[in-house]
């Protein structure tokens, strides 16, 4: 994140929707820090009341909005001057499924936000995106960005491999399996080569920021990733170093991992459970997840964003994880 004083409030009106999960909370404090005003479609906006502080007395506004429902969008988009679209499923849940979300919702936002005038369109994909993938995360993700490429054709695509930071979602769901007994296995599907390049979610905020405003990054691709390429096993090796324990890695074959994912969809179909593994994560593991260097998609640094070290912010999270927490290193 840029250092310096919080921007004047200039009037603009920024529109985030999936602003308040993991990345798109970074996103709203960092357009605010900008002087943006931000509306924050939510579906639940009673639990969003957190994003408020992130600006000024008003700047932050909170709205009801599904992207599963039209008139909650266009309701949402009035008087938009930017539109930064972040709303995703990582499993199907009930009608909040990949289709209905990552493509036709999608479809649906950027469909209303021409209507509406929008030109300045940041939306979040994810490296891998492709119709014609077989994992319905990547295919659903493909299909959306062909419908708002369609719909808004000044559009920006901005697709991050593995995002980190405090709440990510990946290094503290290892790091609490890691910690929930001495014998818990940390599983490596499909042996763990797989390769990730992680980027710091306050790179990825700076990047929809200045994607927003750049004349350079309508109708452009960029695929977001870190400083550093590391394998699955050289993640999980660097996490349990940063908290102190030594644990078993756990070489999983494709074919076993996928049958283990076909039991933990079903888990997933009952109330309030969220599905450990899924099938489409095994196959969304089988593909490297870094990004593209043939110079057919812009990078952060063509956005103007240092990229950060997994090294030097992965320490400022995994404290909790370590056995003696921040007194740690005294106790050891
Ligand atoms: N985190 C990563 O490592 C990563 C990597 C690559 C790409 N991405 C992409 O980046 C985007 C943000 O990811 P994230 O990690 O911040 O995910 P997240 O924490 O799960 O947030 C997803 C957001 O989508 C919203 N949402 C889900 N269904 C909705 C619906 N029907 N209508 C309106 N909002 C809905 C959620 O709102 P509620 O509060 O209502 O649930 C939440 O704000 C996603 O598109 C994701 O695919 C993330």
């Amino acid at each position: 994140m840029q250092e310096g004083a919080r921007g004047a409030v200039t009037g603009k009106l920024a529109v985030v929707f999936g602003g308040s999960g993991f990345v798109g909370r970074n996103v709203v404090r960092e357009l605010a820090r900008r002087g943006w005003r931000v509306r924050v479609g939510v579906r639940r906006p009673h639990l969003a009341q957190f994003l408020r502080p992130m600006g000024a007395v008003g700047q932050i506004q909170l709205k009801q909005v599904n992207i599963r429902h039209r008139p909650s969008i266009a309701e949402a988009l009035k008087g938009a001057d930017a539109v930064v679209n972040l709303v995703g499923v990582l499993y199907q849940d009930g009608a909040n499924g990949f289709d209905s979300v990552q493509a036709a919702g999608a479809a649906s936002l950027a469909q209303l936000a021409a209507e509406a005038g929008v030109t300045d369109f940041v939306h979040v994909s994810a490296i891998g995106a492709n119709p014609q993938s077989d994992s319905l995360y990547a295919r659903t993700k493909g299909e959306g960005e062909g419908a708002v490429m369609d719909a808004v054709p000044t559009a920006t695509i901005l697709r991050p491999s593995i995002v980190f930071g405090q709440e990510d979602q990946f290094f503290n769901r290892f790091a609490t399996m890691a910690t929930t007994t001495p014998f818990t296995p940390l599983p490596l599907i499909g042996g763990g080569g797989t390769r990730f390049q992680p980027v710091y979610v306050d790179d990825v905020a700076d990047a929809v920021c200045e994607a927003l405003t750049r004349p350079d990054a309508k109708a452009r691709v960029y695929e977001l990733g870190g400083p550093g390429v590391y394998t699955f096993r050289e993640l999980m090796e660097l996490m349990l170093h940063e908290i102190g324990r030594k644990r078993f890695l756990a070489p999983i074959p494709f074919p076993v991992a996928s049958m283990i994912g076909f039991f933990g969809q079903a888990a997933g179909r009952l109330p309030f459970v969220e599905p450990p593994l899924t099938q489409d994560q095994v196959k969304l593991n089988k593909i490297d997840n870094v990004v593209n260097t043939d110079g057919s998609v812009g990078t952060l640094a063509d956005l103007g964003v240092e990229a950060q070290t997994l090294e030097s912010i992965l320490p400022t999270y995994m404290e909790p994880y370590r056995k003696y927490g921040q007194f740690a290193e005294r106790a050891a």
